[in-house]
């Protein structure tokens, strides 16, 4: 039987107080709908519906995957109601799994379990919780079987003592939702029509209900209010840098740091504090990354030294390297191994040749620099003239002394030296040394000037 997967996202989410539709807010650096789309595509679905409503030019501009099929849900009418949206395009054939564009860490694993209970009847996921307080409760007869889910808000004094609640993900075949979905009706206190009722239909119908059980809370938990995407977000990193620690990576402290995307390290790779990590980071062995780094899309290769402060973004870095502390590598910088970046250097669209020192004060934009260069403190590649951009071309051994500025588009052979404060206009040849400076007049006998006595 082929699997097809309905995914609920019309809700508005009052509570987040939000102009952005509640399923577009971020978890670890992808939207909330975005995780469960990805985790529902994990499951190879033959198909994947996704109901929207509120915000949905939106919601479906700022999904990324092939081949979605949206569905318009007009009037939040219940998750019954939103279900039935999706019914027409769904095979007849399939067994449906229902998810919530809002509860975005559900295991794969628990998922195929449940889709395994669904061929002849619907089957819920279940959870125990200490405090079940809002959740539809679970209602089973003497022999336990699943009978209904009553609603909080729908439920007497003695269901709301019940402690299995309903996660609302659940999975039927799709001819018993086709069967149940038209029956339910809306004669509750919120007037909605609940897709839970279905269960209670089947049951009524002679039919079992298959239930299981998620392991942990954090599985099932829907986000609300930006106090439970906090907590969401706080369990996601949690987990996150255990796995890490665990697969050889030391963390100065597991509760700071952040990754918002993927982040894969090589052994005994070691991390201090307030690191954040964005979109695909890739860490050579023996990586030490200082405090209070951010660093975005970038790989940087084995026994490489990122200094406290530094700001690291697409760049990719050899091994062997110093980076900062205080160092801005930008997009398209390339260091090859053992070269070293220093405090407020920033780096843009630069190569930077092996073993190669750039360790002061220093703008290096849209330039090739071969290997064993050395850069005094506040050397300037002046890369643009207003309106174009032009590159800077620095040989191998070249030493450029401090305060120059390199007017681009300049070529700097190997082996050539500039002497320091020297402005650089033209080509400086192998070997040769340039000195572009004024140059410097002694005064012999000279007067200082004397302070002028006050006339009273
Ligand atoms: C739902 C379940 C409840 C369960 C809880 C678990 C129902 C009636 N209740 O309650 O038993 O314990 O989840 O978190 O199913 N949505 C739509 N269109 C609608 C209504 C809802 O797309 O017309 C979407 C919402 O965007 C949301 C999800 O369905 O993502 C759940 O809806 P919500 O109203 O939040 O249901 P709960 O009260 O949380
Ligand atoms: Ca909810």
């Amino acid at each position: 039987m082929s699997l097809e997967i309905i995914i609920l996202a019309a809700g508005q989410g009052t509570r987040m107080k939000s102009s952005l539709p509640k399923v577009l807010h971020s978890l670890a650096g992808r939207s909330l709908l975005q995780h469960v789309v990805d985790t529902a595509s994990q499951l190879n679905p033959s198909a994947i519906h996704v109901v929207t409503g509120h915000g949905s030019d939106q919601v479906r501009r700022s999904i990324e995957h092939p081949g979605l099929q949206w569905v318009e849900q007009e009037e939040q009418l219940g998750t019954g109601h939103a279900v039935m949206q999706a019914m027409p395009a769904v095979s007849p054939e399939s067994v449906v799994l229902v998810l919530y564009g809002d509860v975005p860490l559900t295991q794969v694993a628990t998922l195929r379990q449940l889709v395994a209970l669904a061929e002849k009847a619907p089957a819920l996921l279940t959870a125990h919780l200490a405090d079940p307080q809002g959740y539809g409760r679970i209602v089973r007869d003497a022999n336990d079987n699943l009978v209904a889910v009553v609603e909080h808000k729908d439920a007497n004094e003695e269901q709301r003592k019940i402690r299995e609640i309903n996660t609302g993900l659940l999975a039927a075949p799709c001819a018993d939702l086709e069967r149940y979905l038209p029956l339910v009706k809306n004669d509750n206190k919120q007037g909605e029509y609940y897709l839970p009722d279905v269960l209670s239909l089947a049951v009524e119908d002679g039919k079992t209900i298959g239930s299981c059980c998620a392991e942990n809370e954090l599985e099932i938990l829907g986000v609300n209010d930006r106090v439970q995407l906090n907590q969401v977000e706080r369990e996601y990193q949690r987990r996150l840098a255990e796995a890490l620690m665990r697969a050889g990576v030391s963390l100065a402290d597991a509760s700071r740091l952040d990754v918002r995307g993927s982040l894969t390290c090589a052994e005994d790779v070691s991390i201090d504090v307030n690191v954040v990590f964005e979109g695909t980071v890739v860490l050579g062995s023996g990586v030490k990354i200082g405090a209070n780094c951010v660093i975005s899309n970038a790989v940087i290769g084995d026994n490489t030294v990122i200094n406290p402060m530094s700001h690291i973004d697409s760049a990719t870095i050899g091994t062997a390297c110093s980076v900062g502390p205080f160092a801005r590598l930008r997009p398209g910088t390339v260091l090859a191994d053992k070269a070293r970046i220093g405090n407020f250097v920033e780096t843009k669209n630069a190569q930077v040749g092996a073993g190669s020192k750039v360790n002061h004060l220093t703008y290096i934009g849209d330039c090739d620099m071969g290997s064993d260069v050395n850069i005094g403190a506040g050397t300037i590649t002046c890369n643009y003239d207003g309106v174009n951009k032009y590159r800077t071309t620095i040989g191998s051994g070249v030493f450029v002394g401090s305060n120059s500025t390199l007017v681009a588009p300049l070529d700097l052979e190997v082996n050539s030296f500039v002497g320091a404060g020297s402005t650089v206009t033209k080509k400086v040849a192998a070997g040769e040394l340039a000195v572009g400076r004024a140059r410097q007049r002694n005064i012999a006998g000279w007067d200082r000037p004397a302070k002028k006595r006050s006339e009273d």
